[in-house]
């Protein structure tokens, strides 16, 4: 299996890269700043009995998004799995968002998977993992959208469009590439802490988890594992990891 994980230096593309690299995965760790975070995950790839190798990039510039897909195709002819994870969550009251903040959103939520999809989709026609999968059946696109993507958080707004955006972007995917190539998205709710979140605001979050935790990277990485090894019919939807967050009122 050879998958391309976007932003896999920390948190959850670590987690998502290393429960890949456990199936036997090839991967293209990507990073834009986070390098020796992306070269841990490397290691800790190598560790689970996969291998992976480093491509960086500022997605949210059309020009480095072309590069990325460049140094994947100069490596490989198909690719299984194109895990879009690359993300920026930063609060601006919704008066202050600037063109600079609103386009950076778009272009890193939306544009960069659009484009890393369009590059790759040869490699993604020509790839596949499960064998359940019927012929003519490849590779998957798995992109990381947010439970909150329908339910705004105050001061998210050019995020939740550009996450919404993304999620829109999944189902056309989904609709216009099958069965060569498959797309579903994975909503994480709480699952590894803004850095600016106070200690009173973590607890009052975490009491309103019904599965009584927060998540962890791992709980997404196992979901992305989940639908890219084991359920090659799974196409157009958004799988919320959430521990029943959104459920509720
Ligand atoms: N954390 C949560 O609880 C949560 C909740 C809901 C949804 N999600 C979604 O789940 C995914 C993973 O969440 P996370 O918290 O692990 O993400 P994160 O740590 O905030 O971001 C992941 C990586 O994105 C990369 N990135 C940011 N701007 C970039 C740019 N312009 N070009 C290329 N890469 C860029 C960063 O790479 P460098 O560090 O290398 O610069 C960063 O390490 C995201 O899509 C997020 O929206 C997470």
């Amino acid at each position: 299996m050879r998958a391309l994980v976007t932003g896999a230096g920390q948190r959850v593309g670590q987690a998502i890269a290393v429960e890949l690299a456990r199936q036997g995965a090839s991967v293209a760790v990507h990073y834009r700043t986070s390098r020796a975070g992306a070269e841990r995950t490397v290691a800790a790839c190598t560790e689970a009995g996969g291998e992976a190798w480093l491509v960086q990039g500022d997605l949210s510039r059309t020009a480095e998004c072309r590069a990325v897909v460049d140094a994947v195709r100069g490596r490989w002819d198909t690719l299984d799995v194109l895990v879009n994870n690359a993300s920026a969550f930063t609060a601006v009251p919704f008066e202050e968002v600037s063109l600079d903040h609103l386009d950076a959103m778009l272009a890193l939520h939306v544009r960069a998977p659009f484009l890393l999809v369009q590059g790759l989709l040869p490699l993604l026609r020509a790839g596949g993992v499960t064998e359940a999968r019927a012929p003519g059946e490849g590779g998957v696109v798995v992109n990381l959208h947010d439970v909150g993507a329908d339910r705004p958080l105050p001061g998210h707004a050019a995020y939740s469009v550009s996450k919404a955006a993304l999620a829109m972007l999944t189902r056309a995917l989904a609709v216009e590439l099958a069965p060569a190539v498959r797309a579903v998205g994975v909503s994480p709710g709480q699952v590894a802490w803004p850095p600016d979140y106070d200690e009173a605001r973590r607890e009052r979050i975490a009491a309103r988890i019904p599965m009584g935790r927060v998540g962890t990277p791992e709980d997404v990485a196992r979901l992305v594992r989940f639908v890219v090894c084991e359920a090659p019919y799974l196409n157009g939807v958004d799988v919320p990891v959430d521990g029943g967050l959104s459920s509720r009122y």
